[in-house]
């Protein structure tokens, strides 16, 4: 965990904007797999993280700003629990090294949230998103179940928001960490891609990488030979020679901040000169976004600025023509371009999206668009020094898509449909970094991982 000091100034940021009310934080407990005995891996909820620092199941933690008061709720282990897991150190302890004095039991919680009455103090939670921890703010608050995620604190959403958005010192090393763990992985996976392996291999080999360093995947790993299926996670196809592999895939830091990383790798090792010509495209997108990234610029800006780079470099295909500008405004880029440029990274690998998407990454400024493709941009607003995002530009051949837009003659002036047939079989090629928005630009998270077709290919020279 960070120092005492750390969670202390955190915890006193967010009370001088949250000065009345109680501030209830759940940490996260086990969720069972198939039996409450048999439990998925356990991750902390991450705004619990934040304040509290501390990385294990049952704890939840309350700030009463009018009192000064902040408590840590947990259950002591009993010597039953010491025969199953060996003896813990007390929560009392670790609640020290996290700034806090006073700990009582989850049966006090329960006791004093009841008595409250909220017409008097109004109990500022965050919105739930696990149904265990639901349930307990339904018995804690006598709040119909109904009611329980309409009624979260858009004032503490707000807070907690902007708090987290802005990544200090100590979180800019932990994602540096973070990414170069992520790099181990996609380093591994590049050299051992064989024809003939299967997409489960590498996956395996990836995978090991981050559990060796006694990490562990931030998401699900997606490393597939079908790139144009934006959330792949099946791992069943055997690879051949002259597909691509998209792999993202991103380990987290020992305090749980993500990575997030993609690279897109040939199965024959060298790519051809079809997918050279896209790749780079997608290559050119990336790096025209990286140069034009400072605070001040709104990421749909930038966004905006990727689509066009692809539209150019489509037209020279032949796969696109017409206007460029025209095409981005219009929103005929999306056929290749369907998802949002990045996203906010943190210790969330979409950072606070529990907090709402919205509430989080547009603003009373910048407003979601509607616009097919636009509207999956989960970050729009204007970036501040201190924002770690993500920059992921792509281009995928995604034959349903690209059918039913044919069948609808949309976007005519723009498509060149039968160029765009060729590539039925392409799939995806996606390039993602991680970067910090610094006073005059950016700094890359991370030390630079291989992505130009050069450096891809020496990687992976046999
Ligand atoms: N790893 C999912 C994403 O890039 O947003
Ligand atoms: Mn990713
Ligand atoms: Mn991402």
């Amino acid at each position: 965990m960070f120092s005492a000091k750390t969670y202390r100034n955190r915890r006193a940021a967010l009370t001088k904007k949250m000065n009345t009310g109680i501030l209830l934080f759940l940490g996260n407990v086990y969720s069972p797999m198939n039996y409450k005995g048999n439990p998925y891996h356990f991750r902390q909820d991450s705004t619990f993280l934040y304040y509290f620092g501390l990385d294990q199941p049952g704890l939840v933690a309350t700030i009463d700003p009018e009192e000064g008061r902040t408590i840590i709720y947990g259950d002591e282990l009993t010597l039953d629990d010491v025969v199953w897991t060996g003896p813990q150190p007390t929560i009392r302890s670790l609640a020290k090294k996290v700034g806090v004095t006073e700990v009582k039991t989850k049966a006090q919680l329960t006791k004093y949230l009841q008595a409250i009455n909220p017409i008097n103090r109004r109990v500022h939670y965050l919105p739930p998103y696990r149904a265990a921890n639901k349930i307990k703010i339904h018995e804690w608050l006598n709040k119909p179940m109904g009611a329980i995620e309409r009624d979260y604190s858009t004032d503490l959403v707000s807070a907690v928001a902007e708090q987290r958005s802005i990544k200090r010192a100590e979180e800019i090393k932990e994602l540096h960490n973070a990414v170069n763990l992520s790099a181990a992985m996609h380093l591994s996976a590049m050299r051992a891609t064989r024809a003939g392996l299967y997409e489960s291999d590498l996956v395996a080999v990836a995978q090991g990488e981050a559990l060796k360093k006694n990490s562990h995947p931030a998401y699900g790993i997606i490393l597939t030979v079908n790139g144009q299926t934006l959330h792949n996670h099946h791992h069943d196809q055997q690879l051949k020679k002259g597909q691509l592999i998209l792999a993202d895939m991103g380990a987290e830091s020992p305090l749980h901040y993500a990575g997030d990383i993609t690279r897109t790798f040939p199965v024959s090792r060298k790519f051809s000169k079809k997918q050279k010509g896209i790749y780079q495209i997608v290559l050119d997108a990336q790096l025209a976004v990286l140069d034009a990234l400072k605070p001040g610029v709104s990421y749909r800006a930038m966004h905006l600025l990727a689509a066009k780079v692809k539209v150019e470099g489509l037209k020279k295909l032949g796969l696109m023509k017409g206007d460029a500008d025209a095409a981005v405004a219009a929103g005929a880029h999306a056929l290749f371009f369907p998802h949002g440029l990045g996203h906010l990274i943190g210790l969330d690998v979409h950072d606070m999206e529990d907090l709402g998407e919205d509430n989080v990454g547009y603003d009373e400024t910048m407003t979601r668009s509607d616009q097919f493709g636009l509207a999956y941009l989960r970050l729009g607003k204007k970036l501040k020094k201190g924002y770690a995002i993500t920059v992921e530009p792509g281009i995928y051949f995604i034959p349903e898509l690209m059918d039913q837009w044919k069948k609808e003659k949309k976007f005519l002036e723009f498509i060149n449909y039968k160029k765009v047939n060729e590539y039925r079989d392409f799939g995806g090629i996606r390039i993602e970094d991680n970067v910090v928005i610094t006073a005059k630009g950016y700094q890359l998270l991370g030390d630079p991982i291989p992505k130009t077709i050069k450096e891809i290919e020496q990687v992976m020279k046999p």
